[in-house]
């Protein structure tokens, strides 16, 4: 275990004990801010991506209005799959749309290695321009990757999905094609994250979403092992690792296979049901219903602050939600959250 460091988040991460836990939420930059939306009336998201000043200004909104106790750097799981070749637009209402999908294990056998150096190049510039800026908040600053499964997902259907349908059938017929594009995928991943690391993130957290619609034994053959290879390739050890898979609140026993620092758990079970299951030196975030936050004050409070209590003995606790802040979020409830967090005291 490290030694105490300047900042609530690491210190949760490495499960140091911190006065009170530190508090971010996923999708912290977005739809929910009226600062977001001033600058996506005039660029659209994947310029936004791709330009490192507004990728940095957009990283620093949530920090600057709420005073979270880390910053996520604005991007994307999907720009992985663009640079694999399959490039997407954000269509409105409707979400991710790819101008091809695979259909064909050709496709797959196509997919050529990257210079990932030089695709995601926009990804790194926009980390060496956010550092600077997020400095005098004296945080650090999150990187991520989607993992192989949810990115081959968005491969193959092309679009978001409510049951993965085609992505689930062209496994079923050609399961060792499937995981040679997680393969394939996941080697980029590795690159993709000791490359952010080397821009200087001081975590980083995988994202395997769509890990929810596997069964037990898929979860483990699809999702845990690749997640697995890719911890395992993160060369700079010290470095935190969150995993965050949909699901994970039920799963986390197969999620922990994957050896991560910290495990980021939904919101379908209670955090005090599952936090005797997790080992000490496994940090824990979590794990409010972003739904919570369109309650009446009072509710949202009483549980805010159930979870507070039930985690207040378990050192290495990050508060989060269970998902992504949803657009339309009240932003004032969002201010009491982080007020609630803020002024809590493990030791009283
Ligand atoms: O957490 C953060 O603030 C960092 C930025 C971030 C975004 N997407 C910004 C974004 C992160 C970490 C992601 C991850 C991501 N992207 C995931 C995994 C995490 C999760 O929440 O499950 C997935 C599945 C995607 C793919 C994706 N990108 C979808 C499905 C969508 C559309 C979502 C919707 O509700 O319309 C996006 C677009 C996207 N990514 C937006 C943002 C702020 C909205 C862009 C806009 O319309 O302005």
């Amino acid at each position: 275990m490290s030694s105490q460091s300047s900042s609530l988040f690491l210190d949760a991460a490495n499960c140091i004990n911190t006065q009170r836990p530190p508090i971010w939420m996923m999708r912290q930059a977005g739809r929910y801010m009226d600062a977001y939306q001033q600058i996506r009336k005039n660029h659209d998201f994947l310029t936004m991506i791709k330009t490192p000043e507004l990728a940095a200004e957009i990283t620093l909104q949530p920090i600057e209005r709420f005073g979270f106790d880390a910053a996520i750097l604005f991007s994307d799981i999907l720009v992985v799959c663009e640079a694999l070749g399959f490039p997407y637009k954000l269509v409105e209402k409707k979400g991710p749309l790819f101008d091809k999908s695979i259909e064909t294990t050709t496709q797959i056998d196509d997919i050529k290695t990257i210079d990932v150096k030089n695709k995601l190049d926009y990804v790194f510039k926009a980390i060496k321009e956010i550092l600077p800026k997020l400095a005098p908040h004296q945080i650090p600053l999150i990187g991520f990757s989607g993992a192989p499964f949810t990115l081959a997902s968005y491969m193959i259907e092309g679009k978001s999905s409510p049951n993965l349908l085609k992505c689930k059938t062209f496994y079923y017929q050609n399961p060792k094609s499937f995981h040679k594009l997680l393969d394939k995928i996941a080697d980029v991943v590795i690159t993709y994250l000791n490359l952010q690391i080397e821009a200087g993130v001081k975590a980083v957290q995988i994202f395997d979403t769509w890990a929810c619609h596997l069964n037990d034994i898929e979860l483990n053959q699809l999702s845990i092992s690749y997640i697995s290879k890719i911890i395992n390739g993160i060369s700079n050890k010290r470095i935190p690792v969150s995993v965050f898979c949909k699901g994970s609140s039920y799963t986390y026993t197969e999620i922990l296979k994957t050896n991560p620092s910290i495990i980021s758990l939904d919101w379908n079970n209670s955090l005090k049901n599952i936090k005797h299951n997790i080992p000490k030196n496994v940090a824990i975030q979590g794990n409010l219903d972003p739904l919570l936050l369109f309650a009446p004050k009072d509710k949202l409070r009483i549980e805010v602050t159930k979870i507070l209590n039930e985690m207040k003995d378990r050192p290495g606790y990050i508060f989060n939600l269970g998902h992504g802040i949803l657009p339309k979020t009240p932003i004032e409830n969002v201010e009491l959250v982080v007020k609630l967090v803020q002024s809590f005291s493990n030791t009283h």
